[in-house]
């Protein structure tokens, strides 16, 4: 394992506290996220089950003998956890990197709390190095990149021979200073087009787990 996987592998552990017994919680999307599905497995009996972020974590979540139950059918969800691209000291967030950022947001506006679980590898004074993601429908990704271009200046990308689970294309905008991720956030959902974008700062995490090679850091903003 990498030093930087053992990171991963400490703060899903770590995250393990904050799972809250005979609930349902929700899950997130990518390899921290699937440090922290194995290390849930050794505790499945102990929560009803999940709300998955993705297809590729609903698949691993079984894989386990883990319970997943459909959205529609979960009127709350007590805790989701999941992973990061980047995290401000104000724990606003840029996710999407494995293009589930719709799927996660979604989950996460049921959920009462977000864990947010990195290695301090994602931490940064202000959020844009990470290319911000953001999931379009397939036939306005021209006018979404020309306005993105428009209003930030950023150069928007399209995501190669990448399909998201909803069936959508992912455009990776690069070269962004996000100051006011806020504003930005609710400035790129109002572009006719856009599904969503990876900025969780209107909804940001209440707690950060921050894997460093001192131990688990845990930040609140
Ligand atoms: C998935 O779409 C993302 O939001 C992930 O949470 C993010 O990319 C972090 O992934 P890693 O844990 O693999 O770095």
């Amino acid at each position: 394992m990498t030093p930087q996987d053992q990171l991963k592998q400490k703060v899903a552990q770590a995250a393990i506290a904050h799972v809250v017994p005979d609930t349902i919680i929700g899950v997130g999307t990518g390899s921290t996220a699937n440090f922290f599905i194995d290390e849930l497995a050794k505790i499945k009996g102990t929560i009803e089950g999940a709300v998955a972020s993705s297809e590729a974590t609903a698949q691993r979540l079984k894989a386990h003998g883990i319970p997943v139950f459909d959205l529609n059918s979960v009127a709350e969800i007590s805790v989701y956890i999941d992973g990061a691209d980047e995290a401000d000291p104000s724990l606003h967030l840029v996710k999407g990197g494995g293009g589930a950022l719709t799927r996660e947001k979604i989950v996460l506006a049921v959920a009462k709390k977000f864990v947010c679980i990195a290695d301090d590898s994602k931490k940064v004074a202000v959020l844009g190095k990470f290319p911000l993601p953001i999931e379009v429908i397939p036939m306005a990704r021209s006018y979404v990149a020309r306005e993105i271009f428009k209003r930030f200046g950023g150069e928007p990308v399209l995501r190669d021979g990448f399909t998201t689970d909803n069936g959508n294309v992912i455009l990776d905008v690069h070269g962004l200073k996000i100051t006011d991720p806020v504003a930005m956030e609710n400035e790129l959902n109002g572009i006719v087009g856009v599904v969503t974008n990876g900025l969780f700062a209107v909804r940001k995490a209440d707690v950060f787990l921050c894997g460093t090679a001192n131990g688990v850091e845990t930040i609140t903003a």
